[in-house]
C-alpha cells in the first residue's frame, strides 16, 4: 500500500465541509473590501523565494521543496504567497499608472519541509491578501482590520493582534547595529545556525527556534527603541486608527516575523496568546527587490489548519449540512426514468436530492433514506405517475401529501 506523505493529509467528509464554510466566509469578506481573487502557480523559479523571502531565513535555508526539473531549471514549490503575487505584479507591470491600490486575495496550497505537528504541516493552505501602491497607515489599518474581521466572522471572539514596527531602512540599520553590538560578546553561547546568522543577518537570531527562551534572546535590544522620529510617528498613527476601529492589539516589541521582506508594520493574530493563527506586515522594498520599481506593499496570510483547529477548540458552531432534502425511491425502469427527471428538476431548483444508483430493493432504499437523513421521500410508482402525481412524505412527521408533479418544486419550497 502506498500511503500519503508525512505532513500531508486528505481533505474529505466533515473537514472538507468545514473548509468550504471557512472559504465562503472569507471570500465574501474579501469582496466587501473590494479585493480581486488571484491564484499564482504552485512552482516558481527558486530565485524568487531566495531573493524575496531572504537567503538567511529558516524558510529558505531549511524548509523549501527545491528540485531541478527536466529542463535543468531550479524550481521551488511555493512556501508562501507574497513573493509569487509580487512576481505577478511586476511581470504584468501593474505598477504603471497606479491611481488606486491593487488589492488581491488568494487561497492557495503552500509547501514547507517542517517537522509536522498539530497545526503545522508540510502541505497547508493559506488564505491571504496583498495591497500594492499605498504607503499610508490607513492601508495598514485596512489590512489589519480585514485580518481581524475574518477571525471574528468565523466565530473566534478572543483574537488579538500582536503589533510591532521594524521602522524604515534607517531605523532597521540602527537596530541591526545595536544587535551586532549586543550579540558579539555572547556569540559562542548561541547555536551554530545563529553564529552564521550573526554574520549575515543578526535579526534572524531573534526567531531562532533553538535559542528561543534563552536569557540572551530575552534581553536583546528592542526594535521600538531604534525607530527614528518618522517611523515612531507612523507607528503611533496606526495605533490610533486601530483604537478608532476597536481592534484589540498588544504592542509586542519582540515580534520580528521570520521573513526578510518586512519594514514598518509587522503583526500576527493570536488566540489567547497562543501560537500565531496568521501573520503579515508591510514590505515596501520587495517589489524593487524582485525587479520592479519602488512600490509599497502590505499584506497578511492565515493558516487554514490552525484556524479550523482553533474553531474546534473554541467550540465554534460550524454549520455542516449532512442531510438531503428529498430521496426518490424507484425500482422499475419507468420509475427510475421519473426519478432521473424529477431529480434533475429539483436539483436545478436548489434542492439536495438523492436517488438509488445501485439497483437496490425498495427495502434497502428505505434504509438509505434514513442514512441520508432525508427530510422528504417520494416512493415513485407507475400508478401515481400515470396521474402525473407523487406522494410526498415528511420523514419526521410521517405525514403524506399527494402533489401534482408540476407543483412539486413550489410545494417543497413552501414547506421547507
Ligand atoms: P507566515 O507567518 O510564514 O507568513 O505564514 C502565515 C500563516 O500561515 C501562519 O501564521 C500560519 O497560520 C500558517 N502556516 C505557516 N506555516 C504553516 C505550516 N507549516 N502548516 C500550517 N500552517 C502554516 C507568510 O507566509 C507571509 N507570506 C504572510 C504575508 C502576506 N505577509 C505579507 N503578506
Amino acid at each position: 500500500m502506498i500511503t500519503k506523505q508525512k505532513g500531508t493529509y486528505d481533505i474529505y467528509g466533515d473537514l472538507a465541509k468545514k473548509r468550504m464554510y471557512v472559504n465562503d466566509v472569507l471570500n465574501a469578506l474579501c469582496e466587501k473590501y473590494n479585493f480581486g481573487y488571484i491564484e499564482t502557480p504552485v512552482f516558481e523559479a527558486s530565485e524568487l523565494f531566495h531573493r524575496g523571502v531572504g537567503e538567511t531565513t529558516d524558510m529558505v535555508q531549511k524548509e523549501t521543496y527545491d528540485f531541478v526539473d527536466r529542463g535543468e531549471r531550479n524550481i521551488t514549490l511555493r512556501p508562501e504567497g507574497t513573493a509569487g503575487v509580487v512576481r505577478w505584479f511586476v511581470e504584468n507591470k501593474l505598477y504603471g499608472n497606479l491611481t488606486d491600490p491593487v488589492k488581491v486575495y488568494y487561497n492557495m496550497k503552500m509547501y514547507r519541509y517542517e517537522r509536522p505537528q498539530s497545526g503545522r504541516n508540510r502541505e497547508f493552505t493559506q488564505w491571504g491578501f496583498e495591497v500594492f501602491g499605498s504607503d499610508t497607515c490607513e492601508a495598514d489599518a485596512e489590512v489589519i482590520s480585514l485580518a481581524y474581521n475574518a477571525y471574528r466572522l468565523l466565530g473566534l471572539e478572543d483574537v488579538k493582534i500582536q503589533l510591532n514596527s521594524l521602522g524604515d531602512t534607517e531605523s532597521r540599520n540602527n537596530y541591526r547595529e545595536a544587535l551586532v553590538k549586543y550579540f558579539e560578546p555572547h556569540i559562542n553561547e548561541l547555536c551554530e545556525d545563529c553564529q552564521e546568522r550573526f554574520k549575515k543577518n543578526p535579526l534572524r537570531i531573534l526567531d531562532c527556534k533553538v535559542d528561543a527562551g534563552s536569557e540572551i534572546l530575552a534581553n536583546a535590544p528592542k526594535t521600538i527603541d531604534y525607530l527614528n522620529e518618522e517611523s515612531k510617528k507612523r507607528f503611533e498613527r496606526l495605533q490610533e486608527l486601530l483604537d478608532l476601529m476597536d481592534i484589540p492589539y498588544d504592542v509586542n516589541t519582540k515580534l520580528v516575523r521570520g521573513l526578510d521582506y518586512y519594514n514598518h508594520t509587522v503583526f500576527e493574530v493570536t488566540l489567547r496568546d497562543s501560537y500565531a493563527l496568521g501573520g503579515g506586515g508591510r514590505y515596501n522594498g520587495l517589489v524593487e527587490t524582485l525587479g520592479g520599481p519602488s512600490v509599497p506593499g502590505v499584506g497578511f496570510a492565515m493558516g487554514y489548519d490552525r484556524t479550523i483547529l482553533a474553531m474546534e477548540e473554541e467550540n465554534v458552531n460550524i454549520p455542516i449540512n449532512n442531510s438531503v432534502d428529498v430521496y426518490l425511491l424507484a425500482v422499475s425502469d419507468s420509475e427510475k426514468e421519473t426519478a432521473c427527471y424529477l431529480a434533475q428538476n429539483l436539483r436545478l431548483n436548489g434542492f439536495i436530492v438523492e436517488t438509488d444508483l445501485m439497483n437496490k430493493s425498495l427495502k434497502a432504499q428505505f434504509k438509505s433514506v434514513d442514512r441520508f437523513d432525508a427530510k422528504y421521500l417520494i416512493v415513485l410508482n407507475d400508478e401515481d405517475l400515470q396521474k402525473n402525481e407523487v406522494v410526498l412524505k415528511d420523514n419526521k412527521t410521517k405525514e403524506e401529501e399527494r402533489v401534482n408533479i408540476n407543483d412539486l418544486v413550489d410545494y417543497i419550497d413552501m414547506h421547507m
